[in-house]
């Protein structure tokens, strides 16, 4: 006889009820922002398909950086855009290159705020593919030793943690050996583990200049698909020595959030990424959904699922609502 004894409503009555029966919890802590740098001074260049996000210089972005930790967000990713693409991305492993600037003027204005880095070759190279092309395609061992060299450059510039994004076979266990060999043994290892071939990169590719210029990723990142196989790329990327796994996309895959929550005991990352962003946003200056609740509802749902950590662009706004 559950009811009426039973009355789930009566926990549901009000906003204290609510909040003291409330199974999860978001803190700032918890985000990193995502952040596009660009050359040049004083620019903060606004993202057309993602409002309130930018590509900006080095000094501006370090001002950025002030207010995310004041606002206690957990840490910001570093994208970079190259003065120069080439067929080597050698932008990317340079250790005077975009990034590895802005991780060395950060660091000096906001000694404590976690930086993470992308580590991928697209940004920086002509074709836009994240690696070395061979025969038209991707071509993966030759790869490694760029992403290898680009990891140990970001943590020589004072990287907390380099996050590879390029979905090569074997890139955490060379990039972990080419820190150690580097003395950067206490550098950790953000795998981009389950990475899928998404439509929903459309915007992040406006931003960061990255569209490959011939063919997909679909010989490297996932296939949308697929569950079994992304349980095995995070299997790989442990016993290769990653500290913590990303699923990314986020909301298209809370069932993957979820799965790999119950069976691995370690930090989970998620991505909202852009096009997740955008889709809301672009509904938002429509007047079809609510800001504040869209944004807190999905980055709720995705920590739900089982992510600890959301890489969001929400990051600011979430933080200010959460106060
Ligand atoms: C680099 C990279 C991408 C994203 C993160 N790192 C783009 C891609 O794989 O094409 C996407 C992030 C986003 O859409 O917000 N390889």
């Amino acid at each position: 006889m559950p009811f009426p004894t039973h009355r789930p409503r009566r926990l549901r009555a009000t906003e204290s009820l609510r909040r003291l029966v409330r199974e999860t919890r978001l803190s700032p802590a918890q985000f990193i922002q995502p952040y596009f740098v660009c050359p040049g001074e004083g620019v903060k260049r606004e993202i057309s398909s993602m409002p309130g996000n930018y590509q900006m210089s080095i000094d501006r972005l370090v001002e950025e950086c002030s207010e995310v930790e004041r606002l206690g967000i957990g840490g910001v990713i570093l994208f970079g855009l190259p003065e120069a693409k080439d067929e080597q991305a050698s932008g990317a492993y340079a250790d005077d290159g975009i990034v590895q600037n802005a991780i060395r003027a950060i660091r000096r204005e906001t000694p404590h705020l976690l930086i993470m880095t992308d580590v991928c070759n697209c940004e920086y190279t002509s074709h836009g593919h994240c690696g070395v092309i061979k025969d038209g395609d991707v071509d993966n061992d030759a790869t490694l030793e760029w992403l290898a060299k680009t990891a140990v450059s970001h943590a020589r510039a004072g990287a907390d943690i380099v996050a590879p994004s390029d979905m090569m076979d074997g890139r955490v266990g060379a990039i972990r050996k080419a820190l150690d060999a580097s003395g950067f043994d206490n550098i950790a290892v953000l795998s981009y583990a389950a990475k899928f071939a998404s439509a929903f990169y459309g915007p992040f590719r406006e931003a960061a200049d990255s569209a490959p210029q011939f063919g997909d990723r679909r010989s490297y990142q996932m296939d949308p698909a697929n569950a079994r196989e992304a349980m095995k790329e995070i299997e790989l990327d442990l016993e290769e020595g990653a500290d913590m796994i990303m699923i990314k996309p986020a909301l298209p895959y809370l069932d993957l959030i979820r799965q790999a929550r119950d069976r691995y005991n370690l930090p989970i990352a998620a991505y909202q990424v852009s096009g997740e962003y955008s889709m809301i946003m672009a509904a938002v200056r429509n007047g079809w959904l609510d800001c504040e609740r869209t944004m807190m509802e999905t980055l709720t749902s995705i920590a739900r699922a089982g992510a600890g950590i959301i890489l969001t662009y929400f990051s600011k706004p979430a933080a200010r609502l959460l106060g």
